[in-house]
C-alpha cells in the first residue's frame, strides 16, 4: 500500500510538470485529487486495513494529499505569472504609509509635563531597576517595616535590586543631585505584582513631584494639585482631599478627582464611588530630606506621585486602564 501511494505521488508530480493549460490543470486535479482518484480510494479504504497498518498508511496518504495540493497551488501561481496576470505594473501608485500618532499615555505625560513646567518644575528621570535602598530604606521604610508589604515588588536575581514600585525613589535622587531649593517632576514606569483590575496594572506610569524650599507648606501642595487639575481637566473639575499615611510624608493626603467616566453614577474605574484616586502626596518627612542631604531645619518640601494612567483614563473617558496597554489599534486610533 505504501508503495502504491509513492507511485501515485511520483506519477502525479511528473504529469503536473507537463500541464500547460487551465483545462489540463482541471483534468489533472480530477484525476489525482478528485473523488474517484486512486488517492481517494486509498483514503476511503483505510478502515478495511489490518489495524496495525492503518496509522502508517493513513499518515502517508494524508501527506501525499497535502503535497499534491501545495504543488497544485505552486503550479497555478507559475501559470498566472506566465500568463502575465501578475506582472509588476510600475505605473500603479504606491501603497501610502499610514501616519502614526502618539499613544494616549505619551500625550498625557506631555500635558502633565507642560502643566508642571508652567509651575517651575524641571523634568528628571531615575532608573526602572532600583535598589532596595532607594525604593524603600531612604524613603523611611526601614528593612522590616510593614508598609513594604503594600508594595508587591518584583525582585531581581541580583540581591537588593527590584523593579521600582513607585517613582518616589526619584525624590532622593533629585535632592542628592540638585540640592535645595528645587522643583522637579520624575515621570516613569512602575511595576507591582498586583491583581490587575480597571484601575490597577502590573506596569503603570507615575509622575513624582518634589518641591523643596525655605517655606514650603501644605497649602502649596494643595494649590499645586488644584492648579494641575484645572489645567488638565478644566475649571469645573472637582477634587477631594483625604488624610492618608505614607512613611515618607507627614502629613499625607490622598487626592481624588470626581469620576469623568460615569459622572458620579458609578463605574468600574471609580469602583462605584464616584471618585478616582489620582495624586497621593504630602509633606516630605524630615528623615527623607536628611537622606537627600538637605537640612530639615532649614528647608521643608512637598511631594506627590500622580497616577498617569488613571489621569489618562479620566481625560479620555476610558473605563479601564488595561485598554491602554492592549496595543489594539482599533482602540488606540481613536486618540489623536
Ligand atoms: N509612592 C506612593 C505610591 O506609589 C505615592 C506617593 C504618596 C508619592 C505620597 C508621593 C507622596 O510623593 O508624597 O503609592
Amino acid at each position: 500500500m505504501l508503495q502504491v501511494l509513492e507511485t501515485i505521488e511520483r506519477e502525479a508530480l511528473d504529469r503536473l510538470d507537463d500541464v500547460e493549460s487551465q483545462e489540463e490543470l482541471v483534468h489533472w486535479r480530477r484525476e489525482y485529487l478528485g473523488r474517484q482518484s486512486r488517492l481517494a480510494t486509498v483514503l476511503g479504504s483505510l478502515g478495511t486495513l489490518p489495524p496495525e497498518q492503518r496509522p502508517g498508511v493513513g499518515r502517508l496518504a494524508n501527506r501525499t494529499k497535502r503535497h499534491l495540493l501545495t504543488s497544485l497551488d505552486a503550479k497555478q501561481a507559475t501559470m498566472r505569472v506566465q500568463a502575465g496576470e501578475q506582472a509588476l505594473d510600475v505605473t500603479l501608485p504606491g501603497q501610502p504609509a499610514g501616519s502614526g500618532r502618539l499613544h494616549p499615555i505619551t500625550t498625557t505625560l506631555r500635558r502633565m509635563k507642560a502643566a508642571f513646567s508652567q509651575m517651575g518644575f524641571q523634568v528628571f528621570e531615575g532608573p526602572d531597576v532600583e535598589s532596595d535602598e532607594y525604593n524603600f530604606t531612604l524613603l523611611n521604610f526601614p528593612p522590616d517595616h510593614p508598609a513594604r508589604d503594600s508594595y508587591d515588588s518584583f525582585y531581581t536575581t541580583r540581591p537588593g535590586m527590584l523593579l521600582r514600585t513607585h517613582t518616589s525613589p526619584g525624590q532622593v535622587r533629585v535632592m542628592q543631585r540638585l540640592g535645595a531649593p528645587v522643583r522637579a517632576v520624575i515621570p516613569g514606569a512602575c511595576y507591582r505584582y498586583d491583581q490587575p483590575d480597571a484601575s490597577h496594572n502590573i506596569m503603570f506610569y507615575q509622575m513624582e513631584g518634589l518641591a523643596v524650599g525655605a517655606n514650603i507648606r501644605m497649602t502649596d501642595l494643595l494649590g499645586a494639585i488644584s492648579a494641575l487639575a484645572k489645567m488638565l481637566f478644566g475649571d469645573h473639575s472637582r477634587l477631594r482631599f483625604r488624610g492618608h499615611y505614607f512613611p515618607f510624608t507627614e502629613p499625607s493626603v490622598e487626592v481624588d478627582l470626581a469620576c469623568t467616566v460615569c459622572e458620579g453614577r458609578g463605574c468600574r474605574l471609580c469602583k462605584n464611588s464616584g471618585w478616582v484616586e489620582i495624586v497621593p502626596g504630602g509633606m516630605v518627612h524630615p528623615n527623607v530630606l536628611q537622606n537627600g542631604g538637605i537640612d530639615p531645619t532649614r528647608y521643608s518640601g512637598f511631594a506627590f506621585g500622580a497616577g498617569v494612567d488613571r489621569i489618562a483614563a479620566l481625560w479620555y473617558r476610558v473605563p479601564d486602564i488595561r485598554y491602554l496597554y492592549e496595543n489594539d489599534l482599533r482602540f488606540l486610533e481613536q486618540f489623536g
